[in-house]
This record gives C-alpha cells, structure tokens and sequence, in this order.
C-alpha cells in the first residue's frame, strides 16, 4: 500500500538545493526548484551511487557531484551521452509542506 507521508516543511528546502529524507530502505533527495517546484529521487547516481543531495540543480536537472553526469529530476534519467536511471518518487507540496508517496508496508496482524 502507498501512502503520502509529510516529510519536510517546503522552506526548510534552499531554492535549488535538497533535503535528505532517510526511509528505512533508501535515502531520499528532496529538490526544491526556482518555481518551488519540488522534485524527490533517491540520492544514488545510476553512474556509481554519488550523492545526488550534493549535487548542483539547474533548471529541473542535477549534476552529479563526482563525475558531473546530469540527471533528470523528472525522470530519473541520465542525460546524454550517459546513460541510467535513478528511482524517482511522486512528491507534492500541499500547505507549504512536502509529502512523499512511499510504499509502506503493512504491520503484521
Ligand atoms: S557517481 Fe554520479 S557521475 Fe559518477
């Protein structure tokens, strides 16, 4: 079952830098863009794992802070000439706070 959990308050976010959101499976970078748009992917480069929380925005891409690969927030995708995927969740701001759509599971009965 998935669920929106509230997850940080939008501007505790810098305008084009990230919060991490640790979950019990993975950490999370949450993106916030120039608009307040904001952006969640799990803060793992698809090139060797590099803390894309680190990472420079621009536009509504980051660049990888150890190898300046690019990746698409909105997608997850690697841009060309490279190639790979990060997971990226379904984020929303309602309120002036962020909510992240994660999986949970359900407690045993
Ligand atoms: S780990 Fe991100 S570009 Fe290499």
């Amino acid at each position: 079952m998935s669920k929106w959990i509230e997850v940080v308050e939008l501007n505790k976010i810098p305008v084009l830098g990230s919060r991490l959101i640790k979950t019990r499976d993975m950490d999370i970078a949450v993106f916030r863009g120039s608009d307040d748009q904001v952006f969640a992917i799990r803060d793992a480069c698809p090139h060797k794992g590099g803390p894309l929380s680190q990472g420079i925005m621009h536009g509504t891409s980051v660049t990888c802070p150890l190898h300046n690969w690019k990746i698409d927030l909105t997608s997850g995708n690697a841009l060309a000439p490279d190639n790979g995927c990060s997971n990226v969740f379904p984020v929303k701001v309602e309120g002036g706070k962020v909510y992240l759509q994660l999986v949970i599971e359900e407690a045993p009965a």
